[in-house]
């Protein structure tokens, strides 16, 4: 392997998210707009594309990936892209976010491909709520899908759920109890300002109040042992045995200074930061036959111009043009 890629801060970053289509079946409010005008097919990195990039960065260091969206479930013949990433060297272990709208189906045969990490988006388990947020019907496909998984093999399955005061806030103990009735492990995210919404500091349902909420009403909690100071979420596992519970706590406890991440979009723009301002375009140099060297340099570059961090929490943060389904969750 040459040198890893370490950035000004020291961080070394072996973690790749790659968006392979902006276009979604549902419409979260916090994600994005109502009316969007999606990428032409056209414009979207073929899986050689992709594959291609990921060769050039593993030998930097990338040792893990992870499919994202959009709902990357939407591109037509995904399992063929999660087996041409696992076949590359270096490649220890490729993951996938997903709304779970289209699992059932696809599960079974993701699996087969390879695809280990499965990570389900669901913020509500009462239809009305499930509507209000996604813009759109879908909870009983949702959950078909997660089931779908748990029996596809997958372990864990791990259910992501935004936390967004007064809107999600009263779903965190049904879904803490269907997460432990079926063997999953929630993860609860703290509500992030990257969506077309009105994100306000106060609309943030807290971490300490998510864990708070958890053990008066679920059941007591204790940290992990094995404890990954450089994975985003907090893990905790109940203590009568119940499994376990991640909170992502972006807002009250930034894990910038710990982040492992670049982020490549649907349409090959590199990203250093889900919140970057500036991002740079690959896909003519994979759409061009440039050469290994020349696309590695461009991905040092990109890392070694990375920020010390999102400063949502000072008033100097600017939020990205780019939406979430825009840039990839
Ligand atoms: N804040 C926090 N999480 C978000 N996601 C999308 N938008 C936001 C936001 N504004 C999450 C989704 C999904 C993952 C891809 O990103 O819920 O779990
Ligand atoms: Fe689609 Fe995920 Fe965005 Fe919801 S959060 S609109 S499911 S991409």
């Amino acid at each position: 392997m040459t040198e890893p890629l370490i950035d000004t801060f020291g961080r070394v970053h072996n973690n790749l998210r790659i968006s392979v289509t902006d276009r979604c079946n549902l419409r979260c409010t916090y994600c994005m707009p109502e009316e969007v005008v999606f990428l032409d097919r056209s414009q979207l990195l073929t899986f050689e594309e992709i594959a291609r990039f990921v060769a050039v960065a593993a030998p930097l260091g990338i040792d893990k990936v992870r499919l994202t969206g959009g709902e990357p479930l939407l591109r037509r013949d995904l399992p063929r892209l999660v087996r041409m990433l696992c076949a590359i060297p270096g490649i220890r272990d490729v993951g996938l976010t997903t709304n779970g709208i289209l699992l059932a189906d696809q599960a079974a045969t993701l699996h087969d491909a390879g695809l280990r990490r499965l990570n389900v988006s669901l913020d509500a388990l009462d239809p009305q709520r499930f509507r209000q947020l996604t813009r759109r019907d879908g909870l009983e496909r949702v959950v078909a899908g997660i089931l779908a998984a748990k029996r596809a093999g997958f372990e864990p399955v791990k259910v992501n759920a935004v936390s967004i005061r007064g809107v999600t806030e009263h779903e965190v103990v049904p879904l803490a109890l269907f997460a432990r009735q079926h063997g999953l492990e929630m993860r609860f995210i703290e509500y992030m300002p990257i969506g077309a919404d009105q994100w306000e500091r106060d609309k943030v349902f807290l971490a300490h109040a998510i864990l708070e909420m958890l053990e008066r009403e679920v059941a007591p909690l204790v940290p992990v042992d094995n404890y990954d100071p450089r994975a985003p979420a907090m893990e905790f596992r109940y203590t009568d045995g119940g499994g376990k519970v991640g909170i992502i706590a972006s807002v009250s406890r930034p894990f910038c200074l710990r982040c492992n991440r670049v982020r490549l979009t649907a349409e090959g723009k590199l990203r250093n930061c889900l919140f970057a301002l500036d991002e740079v375009d690959v896909k003519p140099l994979l759409r061009g036959g440039a050469a290994t060297e020349e696309i590695a340099a461009v991905i040092r570059k990109n890392v070694m111009a990375k920020w010390e961090g999102h400063e949502i929490n000072t008033a100097r943060f600017i939020k990205p043009l780019r939406t979430m389904h825009a840039i990839g969750g």
